[in-house]
């Protein structure tokens, strides 16, 4: 098999094959991964991976093991070859492999109805390729949180925690396919960064050769430079923000789709997040239904998830909670439990929209027929799962955004480069910002953030 390579040697300029694109790699190893084998009945493979389960009955030992991509048991009733020791036929000890040992191992596939996979190896050979050092730290049966997150680099070998990290690459893959196919350019905005862009209480300061800079909150303010060079950007990376708060939707560290648009209002824009959101749900209906069996999701509510989606403003939000018995002042935030409050009553992601301008961003544009509120949207996933997006139409004018910052206690000096924005050919636009780590946790139906994220970054947790 050839793939291009810059000397050319094969047809200069094309593309490689789907076929060729499937092959790769095949030629370094003749190891067949698990998720494959139903394709391999009766021929004699190798398979390499991690032992789940071992158990002996006398003769015959039962491994099952694991390599990322599915599960299979592997029997050994006979010999094996040559590579392999202390499995003699009427002899003890058969095959006794600890958890999580390393193994390489040989044998016929066979079909199995009764196995989740279908099939099951007859093994005839097998490699211990890394032992296992001793007991475990992760068993099967219940493990406290703190336990398991201070284990997290062995936790993610579990089959649910193994779920959710396939869960979240496939929710990344359909968010860049969406917007890749609807004609959005990938961009990506630095992560150090001079200023705030979301607020001053969550910045994290670090020191850049003496100067003081703070890792980035959000990408929007560079995003919306490069929408105007490009006209509709988007940004799919970390975040930072200082959270202080110890809730189930609070990472210091997450990741963020930033999509960001020249020429579009606030209308459009909620359109745009409608259009995402469901592409998103679609594909992982299309693509992980083993993976959200596995974390027991009840599918039939992602199936309602079609646009268009509900939506409130502020003040019937606030009609609406205090028919809830939940009442809130005019001008103040909704929390989580209102939120949840909200959102419960509808099966859809519902809008909330046109929130009191004191308490959103600076870069918000104020409703025209109404200032007080800004043409901003949070997107609250149904199932009590809250904001999952939020997003805004962003000021365009030169003098109400000097003066907002002005305002917002920010130093104009440092935004000197954002207002110029507005000075050479300012246009409406808008763009909003969607919580990777939040859509998952909703998608999969996780009871908190920290399982969305390989190595959560929370208030008091840093390590592994
Ligand atoms: O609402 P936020 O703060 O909006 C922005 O940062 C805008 N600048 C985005 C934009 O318009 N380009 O954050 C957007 C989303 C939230 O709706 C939430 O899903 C997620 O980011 N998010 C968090 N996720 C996990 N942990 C946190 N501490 C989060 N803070 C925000
Ligand atoms: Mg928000």
């Amino acid at each position: 098999m050839s793939i291009p390579d810059p000397s050319g040697s094969r047809t200069e300029g094309l593309p490689p094959t789907e076929l060729e694109l499937s092959r790769l790699g095949e030629e370094e190893t003749d190891v067949v991964s698990i998720a494959e084998l139903a394709n391999y009945i009766g021929q004699d493979v190798a398979v390499a991976g991690w032992v789940v389960h071992w158990r002996s009955s006398g003769r015959i030992a039962f491994v099952v093991l694991r390599d990322g991509t599915g599960t299979v048991q592997v029997v050994f009733r006979r010999p094996p070859g040559a590579s392999s020791e202390g499995f003699q036929e009427g002899k003890d000890p058969v095959p006794h492999f600890a958890l999580e040992t390393a193994l390489r191992v040989e044998g016929r596939v066979r079909s199995d109805p009764r196995a989740p996979s279908g099939v099951e190896i007859e093994g005839t050979a097998w490699t211990v390729v890394g032992e296992s050092d001793g007991e475990y730290p992760i068993q099967p049966k219940a493990h406290g949180v703190d336990y398991l997150l201070d284990w997290r680099h062995l936790w993610i070998r579990a089959p649910r925690q193994a779920a959710i990290l396939r869960l979240r690459a496939a929710v990344g893959r359909a968010i860049r396919q969406f917007l890749d196919q609807a004609g959005f350019v990938a961009v990506d905005p630095p992560i150090l960064t001079p200023t705030a862009a979301e607020g001053t209480t969550t910045l994290f300061a670090v020191d850049y050769f003496g100067d003081r800079a703070y890792l980035s909150q959000s990408g929007q303010l560079y995003l919306e430079a490069l929408a105007m060079a490009l006209g509709r950007v988007y940004a799919f990376g970390p975040t930072f923000r200082a959270e202080r708060s110890k809730t189930r939707r609070h990472l210091v560290e997450f990741w963020m789709v930033e999509p960001e648009m020249a020429f579009c209002t606030f209308e459009e824009n909620l359109l745009w997040q409608e259009r995402l959101i469901s592409a998103v749900v679609e594909y992982v209906l299309a693509h992980c239904r083993s993976e959200l069996q596995l974390l027991g999701r009840d599918i039939a509510r992602l199936e309602q998830i079609r646009p268009p989606f509900p939506r409130l403003t502020y003040d019937e939000a606030l009609v609406a909670l205090k028919e809830q018995g939940m009442e809130l002042a005019w001008g103040e935030d909704l929390g989580a439990p209102e939120e949840a409050a909200l959102s419960q009553r509808f099966e859809r992601p519902l809008f909330i929209t046109h929130f009191p301008a004191a308490i959103k961003a600076f870069y918000m544009q104020p409703d025209p027929q109404r200032p007080e509120v800004v043409l901003a949207a949070d997107l609250l996933a149904p199932e009590g799962y809250g904001e999952v997006i939020g997003g805004s139409e962003r000021i365009a004018d030169y003098h109400l955004l000097m003066r907002r910052i002005e305002e917002a206690g920010l130093p104009p000096e440092s935004y000197r480069w954002y207002l110029d924005l507005r000075r050479w050919g300012s246009v409406p636009h808008s763009g909003f910002g969607v919580g990777l780590e939040r859509l998952v946790a909703w998608l999969g139906g996780l009871p908190h953030v920290r399982e969305a994220a390989a190595f959560p970054r929370m208030l008091y947790r840093l390590r592994p």
